[in-house]
């Protein structure tokens, strides 16, 4: 019986450490942790309980019944992040490259289905070369099973991604189809085909890194939300996002002690520059109004002319959507509207209340964006904000123009409250456009045309580039001034904090796609 249990020590370490030493230092050589050591770093010290350990492939094709490694090339169970229950799996790049065999997809699976009914979050640590190929169709089976589970489980618990390894053909849709991907940097890609097929298809030439490497996805495509330097920032990242959530769609966010104090900032009052041409970072109003350091930005380098992050106001967890004037004026497009709205869904499933932040001056037009359907995408978020039942707060801190402000989360597609600072200009259009359509006819019989149009312009901007009007309407509940929004955003989200909202009963929407 001891020998035994020794024997079985034994293998447990030998798996446990990839199969020999040398494996361990390979991985270690190309700059990755092992699986295991991703797992202790990501969960709270000595919470982690395995799952499967014992666990080996079936396959004896191609002589792998002499190569049965305990584990199968994933670690997978249960443990704890800042004390809350979370489901892990770690590919094991030295055992069979990571690759998926049918019981490494089981073992998977049997956590997801775990984490489903335990209504707790599942971070995927992936590291792998695809499907198993000795297994065939058994390991394509395998990717089914956890596509099929990763959908099931959308909406019900958070599901992150950590990419931290070679990530390719098929899989990628496994981790594209979770909440949140995270890469790293110069260790990840992930592509449908990889440099060899893109050459002999197309002819050109590409590295792995240029394209499906971090820095590839986090600009161009978007697939990756965010990047990290190494696999311990990676995982640091993975913490830190888990913390504004909550463990799944029936649950609220944890809600950290705060004690409501003196909370005006002065420095807000001097972000809007003196002319409406001129740009401004939208990360600085975020950090005047929410907790110090508590802005976590995701998808920063993709389609920046919108700002999309979490924070906390008052402690409490908040999700944030700014227009972002320093880039393309803030305007909205195809990249930004589609951006937006994947991280309103993403707040709008698991209760975390909406912060947006307006200066947009409108859809960007051209043939570029009409032909890449600025209308559909556009729409995508119009579609996300109007279904959002959590808790919704507007501020407009400047330009709120046409179509754009019904889309930036206005009283009339269903937000709660509504904010404006002095500075907003509401309206069908800028000052300029409107009054050469408008005013065309006197503008042209006019002796000094130049003149009659700047006379024109300053009472159109009279009339129309404030908050006044809207708020009149009841469509702004409240002109504030910029010092005090800190403060009256923290009791407008307290005020909201037991909302409740149902949408119209039906199976699902149909959004636009
Ligand atoms: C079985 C695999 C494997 C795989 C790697 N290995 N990928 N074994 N199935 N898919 C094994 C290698 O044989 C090797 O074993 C060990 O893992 C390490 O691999 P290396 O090639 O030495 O590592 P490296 O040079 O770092 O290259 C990593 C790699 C490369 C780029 C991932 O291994 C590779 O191209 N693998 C195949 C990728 C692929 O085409 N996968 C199928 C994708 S299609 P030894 O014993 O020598 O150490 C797919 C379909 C999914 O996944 C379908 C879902 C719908």
């Amino acid at each position: 019986m001891q020998d035994k249990l020794l024997d079985l020590e034994q293998r447990l370490e030998k798996a446990a450490l990839g199969g020999g030493k040398n494996r361990i230092e390979k991985q270690h050589e190309k700059g990755k942790l092992t699986a295991r050591e991703r797992v202790h770093f990501l969960l709270d010290k000595g919470s982690f309980e395995e799952i499967g350990a014992h666990v080996m492939h079936r396959s004896s094709d191609f002589g792998m019944d002499k190569q049965r490694v305990p584990g199968d090339g994933v670690v997978t169970g249960y443990g704890t992040i800042d004390g809350r229950l979370v489901y892990v799996f770690a590919q094991d790049f030295t055992v069979f490259g990571g690759s998926l065999s049918e019981t490494h997809a089981e073992k998977i699976c049997k956590i997801m289905d775990l984490a489903m009914k335990n209504g707790a979050p599942v971070i995927g640590l992936n590291d792998s070369g695809g499907a198993r190929i000795q297994e065939g169709v058994s390991s394509l089976g395998g990717y089914a099973d956890i596509f099929y589970r990763n959908v099931m489980a959308s909406g019900v618990v958070p599901q992150i991604s950590a990419i931290m390894g070679p990530c390719a053909g098929g899989a990628v849709y496994s981790p594209a189809m979770t909440d949140f991907t995270v890469m790293v940097e110069n260790t990840s890609y992930m592509f449908v085909t990889g440099p060899n097929v893109v050459k002999t298809v197309t002819n050109e030439e590409v590295t792995a890194e240029d394209l499906g490497g971090a820095s590839a996805h986090s600009t161009k495509s978007g697939v990756t939300h965010l990047t990290a330097q190494n696999d311990i920032d990676c995982i640091a990242k993975v913490r830190r996002l888990l913390s504004y959530m909550p463990q799944n769609c029936e649950e609220k966010t944890r809600k950290l002690d705060y004690e409501v104090k003196e909370e005006y900032r002065e420095e807000l009052r001097d972000i809007i520059p003196a002319s409406s041409n001129q740009p401004y970072d939208m990360r600085e109003v975020v950090n005047g109004i929410v907790d110090e350091n508590s802005f976590m930005e995701v998808h920063e380098n993709y389609a920046d002319n919108i700002v999309v992050g979490f924070a906390r106001i008052g402690g409490r967890s908040i999700g944030i959507v700014g227009n972002q004037p320093i880039s393309l004026a803030g305007v909205l497009d195809v990249d930004s509207s589609k951006k937006g709205a994947r991280f309103v869904r993403f707040c709008d499933c698991f209760n975390i209340p909406l912060l947006v932040l307006v200066d947009v001056p409108g859809f960007l037009p051209g043939t570029d964006q009409e032909w890449n359907g600025i209308i559909v995408n556009g729409a995508k978020l119009l579609y996300a904000f109007s279904e959002a039942t959590v808790p919704r707060v507007t501020l407009i801190t400047r330009k709120a123009y046409g179509g754009a402000y019904d889309v930036m989360n206005s009283k009339h597609i269903g937000a709660d409250m509504n904010f404006a600072w002095p500075t907003a200009e509401i309206a069908v259009m800028g000052a300029k456009g409107a009054s050469e359509i408008i005013f065309r006819r006197e503008i042209q019989a006019a002796d000094n045309p130049e003149a009659m149009l700047a006379e024109k312009e300053t009472e159109y901007q009279e009339k129309f580039a404030n908050p006044y009007r809207a708020a009149g309407r009841g469509f702004i509940d409240e002109v504030i001034d910029p010092k005090d929004t800190r403060r009256k955003l923290i009791k407008a989200f307290a005020m909201l904090e037991n909302k409740v909202d149902h949408l119209p009963k039906k199976k699902h929407g149909n959004i636009p796609l």
